[in-house]
This record gives structure tokens, C-alpha cells and sequence, in this order.
């Protein structure tokens, strides 16, 4: 469609119909839905009438070629104009085929796996009607309390910015009238990961210097890949809600960053006005999220019941919303939605695509790539001839999907068990719970002791219940449930060697755990394909590589633990530091329990020969930092070289470290590679006391190594 129609189309439009386009309902309130779709906020009573419905302008959480066909056909037969909704959904990690947590897809340092899961996530959504996806969730995270770290790939700025521009462009592709695409929506905006003491909804509050040096680079780099919406965060942003800040969606949004796609809010944010106390009615808050910025209101009737009002009044031109409704227009042109409003949905292609066994092998694939083997003291991988007991909560557990991943179907997950019975004859494998998730089991507990004294080697599979973390998931005690810590225990009173997988949606406190298990596994939650990527890795068919995108702490009163952190005037280790006026807690040391990047395979890499080619590097020159990296064990394996830089004199204090670069090699038995990465003065740019963006002349260090914290380093200068 001509863009010339759209703003026709507009000209036709009463002042109703434009505020119904600025209008996202759940799917129950729609004609032809059969099902409730997939609610994920509050649906108190709201007095939606017949007339709102018709002239609404998109749907939340249908799914189902049928069902959204249906929807569509029915609007268009009451909506005047004929203007088609748009579906919109979150499909986080996959649409049925669940591919692991994106916390875990972070672990992966796989961005091309990560597109291409995103592709997958997109083709299957697509096929079954729906146009976006409320995806990729790019929240920088650095409190595991806090239960949406799940739903983030780190903590991290660089690097969730490649996930987000490698899932905005497995989304979307590079046009989206390809009717096996959908729309991209990055959210939070901003920085809803930084909630005070990790309680979900909380305060956030922040300098601008802090919020544009680590949280705002990820929306940005979703942006800049062409993503085509926005959703707010449901927190504040120093002292204003972020459905009603004009700094964060006019200034920087739009004006800064010249933003011209949709702006949604989250479910009920922009109600939530009233509550947060900067709006004293829905009108107030309907005037503020307009002025501010937010095209779409999510799941309240604010604009809907008195934007007409406020256009009358004078307190809002019209035009304010003439343009929220241009972007909106302009997005379903682009989706191809007026020449077809039933796009992709086809249920012929939906039974074909949805859950292939391609796309499952692409979630096995992604799955033990995003494992992280944390310790292994000569226990894994497995053999085929010893008798293993598998015991624990999650030892034959389909809660295995994790959260947001609506579609997914437990039943079709695979659970470690089942994986392990393609690897072990019968004989050697014993199954038994131990204990629940939360509560000891006596019975349980001693079948368990039984199956384990008859066993060579316990495989112990613990981790919390996925809505454990995830939305309204905060928790002050990240350790494990005290059941599984005791079951521990008492297992390792038998003097067996002992593994244990973690399913989980959070870093845990696992300073009880590291001390009693010979080996640990980090699976998170590995998706649909769980059980057979776990097996694989746990027999050594694949070597695991994956490497932690968010430290975990040593305790919980280490919070928050991360490894870009600030040196402080009192830095703990620096040559005449005293013993106690130092910065450090007295009963535990700083570093965490598992830093940033780190991760372990079944060999060994040694890093030698780190060099520059120059130790001086002019403005705009460009100097190479390479490495050697030989496989030094005896099994191939893949490893994530990481670059860092450190500016060791700022204008303002500058991080310990900052990831610049990464590669994921492979490397066969004695096999070395020499890895290069170009330094550019462009990475070393930062935000000034001023908000100016520049690097300054001075010394550097360029490090290279397995982990954030084994590096090898490099002095530089910058003239
Ligand atoms: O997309 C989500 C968001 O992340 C949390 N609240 C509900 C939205 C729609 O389901």
C-alpha cells in the first residue's frame, strides 16, 4: 500500500477510531476467539464495550492460525474502515519449539545460533498468525534477586547488544512482507533491570551517566538493526514512571536516537501512573503517556476514555495523536496487513512447521551450547558402562521450558531422564526423585540412599520451579531449597562421586553446593529438547563451552556482583592497601563464586604470546591484539576467546574491565590457533562528566583471555 492511502485512510478516521488504533486488548475481549490466550498481567473487570472492541487496533497473546484468522475475519467485518489488528505476542524463546532461557541463549556467546533460534521462533509464530513479538527483552541485569534475569542475556552491555541485534534480525529478517517474519518489539525501555533490590516493579533510579554508559547501548543496538518497536518498562526512571517519561521516550527515543517505529506499554503501566503517584486519574495518566511518548496503551482504557476529552479541552492536540496512529498505520502497511490481513497464518504450514524435528534440533543444538559446566574434578563425561543413579526433583521433571514459553508444551519437553535412557541400557540407570523442589519426601529420600549406595557415579538434578524466576519472580534467597541442599547432604555421606545439573532461571548462591558435588552442570532451563542436549553433554558426545553472561555471587549479600565494576580509592589487593581500610567485606572476598565469561570444557586451552602490533595506537589508527590458543587435552573442544580493555585514567572512573570482543573457536587435540582482535579508538570512547561521548589519550591495558577473570594482559597507549 501506497503511504499516501495511509494518511488518507486518516483523514477518513473519526477521533474514535484513531484513539481505538492506540488501544491493545487480550485476546478474550475479541469476536471468534476460542481460547484465552495468553494473559500475563491483571485482567480485573474493565468495562470494554462492543464499540471499543471494533475499534481496536491490536490483539495481545492469540495464537493459532485458526483462531487469529478468525479473530481478523470478524473485525474486519465490524471495523468501518476495514483496518486490520495487529497480533502481537511474547515469543521470547521459541513459539512451541522452546529453545533455552535467553539468560542461558547469552551463555551460548553464539550470536548466529541465537538469530537463527529467533528465525525458527519467528517462522513458527508467523505460520501461526501472528505479526510481533514482544522480543528480545535486552534489560541489562546485575541482580539475580530480581526473576526477569531470565528473560536478559547478561550483564553485559556489548554483548546484549549483539543478542539483540542478532534476534531483531532473526525476527525480522530484512523485509518484513515476508509473511514467515514478525516485528521485533525491544523492552524494557529503560533499564527495568536495575530495580531496587531486585523486587520486580521497583524503583529505579540512576544517574544519566550510569543509565547511558551500561543500560541504554542494548535498546540502541536493537534499534539501529531495524527493530521496529518499543515497549516501557513498568518501573520509574529517576523519579518519573517510564510510561510517562518524556527524557527517556521523547528526548532520547525519538529526538536522540530518531526513533519513528511504535511505542507500547507494558500491561496496565500506564494506569499504573495512578498508583506510582504522578497521575491522580486515568486522564491524568492518559495526558502524560501521550505527551510523553507511548503510541499504544497495553490492557487499560486511560486513552480510551478520555483522550477525546483532553482534545477538546485543548490540553492535547490532535496531531499528537494523528501520528501515534501514523506509526501504528505505517506498521501494519509494512506487514503487508491491509492487501493481506491474514498474512502468514496458514494451518496447513503451522502443522508442517510448528515443533519439526528441524527446529528441535536446532533447540538441542542451542541447548548445550548455553550449558555451562562449572566444576568438573575428573568425574565427566560419563561412560556407558558405569551405573548411574539419577535422583532429584528435576531428574525426570518437565518443568524444564522455564518462563515465557506459553506455547511450549511440558509433555513434548525432554527430561533428563528420558535422555539419558538414549545413552544408558536400562540395567545402568536408576531413577529416583530424592525429594520435591521445596519439601523432603522420607520415602523418597530413602529410595534415593538405596539406588545411590548400588550406583558408581549420582547424578543429582536439582534447581527451582520455573515460576521460581520470570515475572514477579524476585526472591531474597537465591540458594537452593533447603530439601535439595539436605538430599545433598545425605548423599554425600555415601562417598560417591557426585554431578549435579542445575535447572534454574537465576545465578544461584551455590557456595554449598561447589563445596559437596565433584562436578556441576549449569543447564538453566534448556528448552524442549532438554534431556537429549544434557546427555550429550554429560557423555561427552558434546564438549560443553558455554560461559556465564552474569556472575554468580557468593552470597546473596554480595549483591550486586559484577565483573564491569568500578576500582574504588580503596581497592582490596592494591600494593599498599591496608589490611582493613580497604574496600571488601569482612566475611567474604569481593570477587564472585563464578565470574563473567567463565566456563569449562572437557580440555584444557592454554592462551600464550599475547601482543599488539603496536603499543601506541594514534587516533585513527587501528592496532591488532592476537593471542595463541592451543588445545592442550585430548578431546576437540570450543572455546570463547573474550578481549577486554580497561582505560586505566579517565575523565571519569572507568570499569575494571569491558568486554571489546569475543570468538568461539575449535580446536582439535594439540591444535593452536592464533586469534586476532583489532582495537579501535572508537571502543575506546565513553561517556564524559558532560554526557559527551569521546575517548581520551592515556594509558590502556587490552586483556585476552578464557573468562573475565584468567586473562593474559597487554599495556597501550592511546596518542
Ligand atoms: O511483554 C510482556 C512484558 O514483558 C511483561 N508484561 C506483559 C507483556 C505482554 O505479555
Amino acid at each position: 500500500m501506497e503511504e499516501d492511502y495511509l494518511y488518507h485512510l486518516l483523514e477518513q478516521m473519526t477521533i474514535d477510531e484513531k484513539i481505538g488504533q492506540l488501544l491493545q486488548l487480550a485476546t478474550p475481549f475479541f469476536k471468534g476467539s476460542s481460547t484465552k490466550g495468553q494473559i500475563t498481567g491483571p485482567m480485573k473487570e474493565m468495562g470494554v464495550t462492543e464499540e471499543v472492541v471494533e475499534n481496536a487496533g491490536s490483539v495481545l497473546g492469540a495464537s493459532g492460525a485458526k483462531e487469529i484468522s478468525n479473530i481478523q475475519k470478524k473485525h474486519l467485518e465490524s471495523n468501518r474502515l476495514g483496518i486490520p489488528l495487529l497480533m502481537m505476542s511474547d515469543i521470547v524463546h521459541g513459539f512451541k519449539t522452546i529453545f533455552p532461557i535467553p539468560l542461558a541463549i547469552g551463555c551460548s556467546w553464539d550470536l548466529e545460533l541465537a538469530r537463527h533460534a529467533a528465525e525458527i521462533a519467528a517462522k513458527e509464530a508467523a505460520v501461526s498468525g501472528i505479526h510481533v513479538t514482544f522480543a528480545p527483552m535486552v534489560d541489562l541485569v546485575r541482580d539475580p534477586r530480581w526473576g526477569r534475569v531470565m528473560e536478559s542475556t547478561g550483564e553485559d552491555p556489548y554483548l546484549n547488544g549483539l543478542f539483540a541485534k542478532a534476534q531483531v534480525h532473526g525476527f525480522q529478517g530484512n523485509d518484513l512482507t515476508d509473511t514467515k517474519r514478525v516485528a521485533a518489539c525491544v523492552k524494557h525501555f529503560a533499564a527495568y533491570g536495575a530495580v531496587e533490590g531486585g523486587r520486580d516493579y521497583n524503583t529505579v533510579d540512576m544517574s544519566e551517566w550510569q543509565l547511558r554508559e551500561s543500560y541504554l547501548p542494548a535498546y540502541k543496538m536493537a534499534l539501529d538493526a531495524g527493530c521496529e518497536m518499543v515497549m516501557t518498562a513498568f518501573t520509574t526512571m529517576n523519579g518519573i514512571p517510564a510510561s510517562g517519561n518524556r527524557t527517556l521516550m521523547r528526548k532520547i527515543l525519538r529526538e536522540e536516537w530518531g526513533f519513528d517505529g511504535v511505542v507500547i506499554s507494558d500491561w496496565g503501566a500506564l494506569k499504573e501512573l495512578i498508583p506510582h503517584g504522578v497521575a491522580e486519574d486515568e486522564k491524568e495518566a492518559a495526558l502524560k503517556a501521550l505527551q510523553s511518548g507511548v503510541d499504544i496503551e497495553m490492557m487499560t482504557l486511560c486513552y480510551t476514555s478520555h483522550l477525546k476529552e483532553l482534545v477538546a479541552t485543548g490540553e492535547i492536540e490532535e496531531q499528537l495523536i494523528d501520528e501515534s496512529v501514523m506509526r501504528i498505520l505505517k506498521l501494519k502497511n509494512k506487514l503487508g496487513l491491509f492487501e493481506n490481513p491474514l498474512r502468514g497464518a496458514n494451518e496447513t504450514l503451522e502443522k508442517d512447521i510448528v515443533f519439526s524435528a528441524p527446529h528441535r534440533e536446532v533447540a538441542r543444538q542451542l541447548a548445550t551450547k548455553a550449558s555451562v559446566l562449572l566444576k568438573n574434578d575428573d568425574v565427566l563425561p560419563l561412560s556407558q558402562d558405569q551405573k548411574v543413579a539419577l535422583i532429584g526433583p528435576f531428574a525426570d521433571n518437565h518443568d524444564v521450558l522455564g518462563q515465557w514459553s506459553w506455547l511450549g508444551s511440558k509433555e513434548d519437553a525432554v527430561t533428563l531422564k528420558e535422555g539419558l535412557e538414549t545413552q544408558l541400557k536400562s540395567e545402568n540407570l536408576n531413577v529416583a526423585k530424592g525429594c520435591d523442589v521445596e519439601s523432603r519426601d522420607e520415602r523418597e529420600s530413602k529410595i534415593a540412599l538405596q539406588i545411590a549406595r548400588e550406583a558408581d557415579v549420582i547424578i543429582l538434578a536439582l534447581g527451582e520451579h520455573s515460576w521460581m524466576s520470570g515475572e514477579a519472580g524476585s526472591r531474597t534467597n537465591i540458594k537452593l531449597p533447603k530439601a535439595q541442599l539436605n538430599l545433598l547432604n545425605d548423599l554425600k555421606q555415601l562417598n560417591k562421586p557426585i554431578v549435579v545439573v542445575l535447572f534454574n532461571g537465576r545465578p544461584l548462591d551455590l557456595m554449598d553446593v561447589t563445596e559437596k558435588a565433584d562436578a556441576i552442570l549449569e543447564a538453566w532451563y534448556p528448552g524442549s529438547e532438554a534431556g537429549n542436549a544434557l546427555a550429550d553433554l554429560l557423555f561427552g558426545n558434546v564438549n560443553p563451552s558455554g560461559k556465564l553472561t552474569m556472575s554468580f555471587p557468593r552470597a546473596v549479600g554480595q549483591i550486586p556482583t559484577y565483573y564491569n565494576h568500578y576500582n574504588t580509592g580503596r581497592p582490596k589487593g592494591a600494593p599498599d592497601a591496608q589490611e582493613r581500610y580497604v574496600s571488601q567485606y569482612l566475611d567474604s572476598s569481593n570477587g564472585p563464586l563464578f565470574p563473567f565469561g567463565f566456563g569449562l570444557s572437557y580440555t584444557s586451552f592454554e592462551y600464550k604470546d599475547a601482543h599488539l602490533s603496536s603499543n601506541i595506537m594514534k587516533q585513527n589508527e587501528t592496532i591488532r591484539l592476537s593471542v595463541k590458543v592451543e588445545n592442550i587435552g585430548e578431546v576437540i573442544g570450543e572455546e570463547v576467546v573474550q578481549f577486554y580493555i580497561r582505560d586505566l585514567t579517565g575523565e571519569v572512573i572507568r570499569p575494571l574491565k569491558e568486554l571489546k570482543g569475543f570468538e568461539r573457536i575449535t580446536l582439535q587435540p594439540g591444535e593452536q590457533k592464533e586469534i586476532t582482535f583489532t582495537i579501535t579508538e572508537k571502543q575506546l570512547r565513553y561517556y564524559h562528566s558532560d554526557l559527551s561521548y569521546k575517548s581520551d589519550k592515556g594509558k590502556f591495558m587490552a586483556y585476552v583471555g578464557s573468562n573475565s577473570q584468567d586473562v593474559l594482559a597487554v599495556p597501550f597507549q592511546l596518542m
